[in-house]
């Protein structure tokens, strides 16, 4: 029987002695930290999940009615310990007296070593396993379990721990099931490019894996189950970035007999339980009316370029197409074009089309010149032809800007009242196809944020900004075919109110689809489902797919429908993002405990890798060496 563990049980963490337990003796297990030898006397910091111990190994100060030769033998072994070997100790707490260290919860104790034991050896780590690390990113994945062992990502992981258990205490009191779906579905075309899984028993076959439940979900509540939820994985094939991973985990859900408001409600309750329970934060104090506002979809794309709005700053976007196409373009060419087009009907204001959008930089900033020289190669890295600027004279008039021999006195008046632009101000403006002009826009209002310091910090003293963007469109038009395609999926409910448009002017259709947006972030989105198939025909119809077409599509989904389905909605969160905004972390990568890297590898194990002939002849495929290998 080994003395350590079968006789010796750990009797604490290292993280949770404290003054009271001065003259106890204890057991403690773990990672050497750092490593001092004083002079005949040896210092550990000893590490697990909960923190760190100061060992002493003094022979010459044995503990009070300690065996001396054990002392002795433990001391000679703690000399020949180094960082991360894995030990075992016992010994009795006592105060530090005048060396209390105030940072350590921990501080005010150390532990006079009797016994010790080395249960591994560890190679010296490629990097040290400290919170303050510089080392690249690809190293840290390759060694993720040596990356894992920092304080901050224990943290971290504790949070998504604790999340994954408030979740379910949460849905499990509010009368949800939890209930799993398959993660080999069928291949649906739309959505996100699918990872596929060829078949070994059907010789051609793919099984795709399931980018989210949404299918299976809503033959749930067909199957009469009312309320679902479900922590579950979902595979999209598409690079690692900050906010984006391959595998990643969703809080999906889906209810019965529902209105919008009620998916709202439910998952309010949801967001106030853990901000409550796994940071100690009332949201209360923040929405005393336990609900986040609400904004338009339109009203956000206006303002702010997406429908994923930062409220923490402001930095406004102000749409100027109307004001161009009142004054002609206002004595400037490109935006005269713009008007032109409005004017001769080949450009119209319901639809999506050409704008153009400013953004003002107060004076206060005190941006410069070679600084707004950048921003234009920001934008251009976006896809943008370049940046329009012009700053604001004392006499209004523009300067340092090719805007401003043309625009004429009264545009730069209109533009500048719109704006609110003031002496000294200094004027952005993209114009051109919409969709670009958007995303650029909001991108350039995040970018100037950060960058002027607009922004508070994320995490615990951080402020949280919740919102729901609500009412967008059902459908939009594609900019390739100029046919209308869904905005979302193809089973979203329309709102009652906009029903008449469905066959005649599809864009005016408004939806029951909506996305929770935290600190400009999307982290969850859903819809109310369509469940009534007169208005799913009508739908289908708008987007020209064929009763036959939907029947190979969503054949077994139209079935169900038909057999007896409640009006259902629902909506999923994507877990990882929560627990990144949660721990205050900017990377997704970081609250992933396996992650790939931005290529999709895992650096850990090396996947995916190559296979044999043989193994790819038994699932009845071969590889078709590239036209331009490397
Ligand atoms: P959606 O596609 O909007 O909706 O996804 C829901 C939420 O999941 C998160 N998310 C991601 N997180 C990390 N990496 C990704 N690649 C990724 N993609 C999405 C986002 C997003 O808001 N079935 C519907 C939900 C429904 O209608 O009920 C769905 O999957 O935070």
């Amino acid at each position: 029987m080994a003395r350590f563990i079968d006789e010796l049980r750990r009797t604490h963490r290292c993280g949770e002695l404290r003054g009271t337990d001065i003259g106890k003796e204890v057991v403690l297990f773990g990672w050497v930290d750092t490593y001092r030898d004083h002079g005949g006397c040896v210092f550990i910091d000893l590490r697990d999940r909960e923190g760190l111990t100061q060992l002493v190994f003094d022979p010459n100060h044995p503990p009070e009615g300690a065996d001396v030769e054990l002392v002795k033998q433990s001391h000679a072994l703690a000399d020949s310990m180094r960082n991360e070997w894995v030990i075992g100790i016992r010994g009795i707490v006592r105060s530090r007296g005048k060396n209390v260290n105030p940072k350590l919860p921990t501080g005010e104790i150390e532990i006079g070593v009797i016994e010790a034991t080395v249960f591994n050896k560890a190679e010296t780590p490629p990097f040290p396993i400290t919170d303050d690390l510089t080392t690249k990113e690809e190293v840290r994945l390759q060694y993720r379990y040596l990356d894992l062992r920092r304080p901050k990502m224990q943290q971290i992981f504790k949070v998504r721990h604790q999340i994954n258990q408030v979740t379910r205490r949460y849905f499990d009191e509010n009368g949800f099931f939890e209930l799993e779906t398959p993660f080999m579905v069928k291949y649906t075309p739309g959505g996100a490019r699918n990872f596929l899984v060829p078949s070994r028993l059907q010789p051609g076959s793919f099984y795709a894996l399931a980018e989210s439940p949404q299918l299976y979900k809503q033959l749930f509540m067909v199957a009469g189950f009312d309320r679902y939820f479900q922590i579950v994985k979902c595979f999209r094939d598409e690079g690692s970035r900050v906010d984006r991973h391959p595998e990643f985990t969703q809080i999906d859900v889906e209810m019965s007999f529902v209105s919008q408001d009620d998916i709202f409600n439910a998952m309010e309750g949801l967001i106030f339980r853990i901000w409550k329970e796994v940071l100690g934060i009332d949201l209360k104090e923040h929405y005393p009316s336990g609900h986040f506002p609400h904004m338009k979809f339109e009203e956000s794309m206006r303002r702010f370029g997406n429908d994923k709005p930062d409220l923490r700053f402001e930095m406004e976007h102000t749409d100027l197409t109307e004001l161009v196409i009142e004054q002609k373009g206002g004595g400037v060419p490109f935006f005269g074009e713009i008007a032109a087009k409005f004017e001769s009907g080949k450009l119209r204001r319901d639809l999506p089309g050409e704008i153009v959008k400013a953004m003002r930089i107060p004076a206060s900033a005190e941006f410069s010149r070679a600084e707004a020289d950048k921003l234009e190669a920001y934008v251009k890295s976006m896809g943008a032809k370049g940046l329009a600027r012009a700053k604001v004279a004392e006499d209004g008039s523009w300067t340092q800007s090719p805007l401003s021999k043309s625009a004429s006195k009264e545009f730069v008046a209109a533009v500048n009242a719109a704006t609110g632009a003031k002496t000294g101000d200094l004027l952005l403006f993209q114009f051109g196809r919409e969709a670009l002009v958007q995303t650029v826009m909001a991108n350039l209002r995040v970018y100037l944020a950060k960058k002027l310091g607009l922004i508070p910090e994320i995490g615990h003293g951080g402020k949280f900004n919740f919102l729901w963007v609500v009412d967008p469109p059902l459908f939009e038009l594609d900019d390739e075919t100029g046919k209308w395609a869904a905005a979302h999926h193809a089973f979203t409910r329309p709102q009652e109110g906009s029903l008449e448009f469905l066959e005649k002017d599809p864009g005016k259709v408004l939806c029951y689809r909506y996305d929770l947006v935290l600190n400009g972030f999307e982290i969850g989105g859903g819809s109310i489902r369509l469940h009534d198939p007169e208005v799913q025909a009508r739908v289908f119809r708008a987007l020209g797919i064929s009763e036959e077409d939907a029947r190979a599509k969503f054949g077994f989904l139209l079935d169900a429908l038909q057999r007896g389905a409640p009006p259902h909605g629902g909506i999923a969160i994507g877990m990882d993002r929560l627990t990144m905004l949660l721990s205050g972390t900017d990377s997704l990568r970081d609250v992933i405990p396996w992650p790939k890297s931005q290529k999709g590898t895992d650096l850990l194990t090396d996947a995916p890798t190559p296979v044999t002939n043989d193994q790819l002849a038994e699932v009845h495929i071969r590889i078709v060496a590239p036209e331009n290998p490397g």
